[in-house]
């Protein structure tokens, strides 16, 4: 049980003083009955506001459709962020919403927001080796043997020490492809196609883990059940 003006505030639904409103109105009910003191023990599970459960009592897990020219930071003198695209009640979560992982602000496509910092470390360590999947258009058409290059696992990087773990090439198109990769280092994709001399014009990012968009469409975001 916790104080529900905490509830409310941790929730991103108000601050906690705008939390004694909320109940003034007669906005707030616990197992259907009004409340009348925000400092009340609650279950936010058995708490409606205005009639609907809260959102997300344990935590927001959520998949959004990034378009191109987003910038996966809240910081907003990098140009537009993905955070705009979040219902302003996100934003006010406490803890805070945050992107897992980033895409480049060129890529577009599955990027799974969160509130759950344990789900970030999971879905994000080395060891996890979770699949991402993403389709590639390139500058020049591609050559078949690509495929055994970038399977092989002993691609370097520049600059790093350690090579890319095997990862899957289908090639789709002449100039497009699929790569499925289950490490997650900085503009990877780009750099393992411009490490072989092709320069990636459009990345959009398929699948993360078991998490595919089916119908989402750009910009759009919707809630997932948690894992
Ligand atoms: N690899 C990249 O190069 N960019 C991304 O946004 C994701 C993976």
């Amino acid at each position: 049980m916790r104080r529900l003006d905490q509830v409310l505030s941790s929730l991103g639904y108000c601050s906690r003083r705008e939390a004694l409103l909320f109940v003034k109105n007669a906005r707030v009910k616990h197992n259907g009955l009004v409340l009348t003191k925000a400092d009340q023990k609650v279950d936010p599970h058995a708490v409606t506001v205005d009639d609907e459960p809260l959102e997300a009592p344990d935590g927001l897990l959520a998949m959004l459709h990034k378009p191109a020219g987003y910038v996966c930071t809240h910081d907003g003198n990098e140009g537009p962020t993905i955070y705009e695209l979040l219902p302003d009640q996100w934003l006010r979560r406490n803890p805070a919403v945050t992107s897992v992982g980033r895409l480049d602000r060129d890529t577009s496509g599955l990027l799974l927001i969160t509130d759950i910092g344990p789900l970030v470390h999971r879905y994000t360590s080395p060891k996890a080796e979770i699949e991402k999947v993403y389709v590639a258009e390139l500058d020049r058409d591609l050559e078949p043997s690509l495929v055994e290059t970038f399977a092989k696992g002993d691609l370097m990087l520049r600059g790093e020490e350690k090579p890319c773990l095997p990862a899957k090439l289908e090639l789709l198109s002449p100039r497009s492809a699929r790569l499925t990769i289950t490490e997650g280092r900085y503009h990877q994709v780009r750099r393992m196609f411009a490490s072989q001399g092709w320069h990636v014009e459009k990345l959009h990012r398929q699948r993360f883990g078991d998490h595919t968009m089916d119908d989402l469409v750009e910009g759009a975001w919707k809630i997932l059940p948690m894992p």
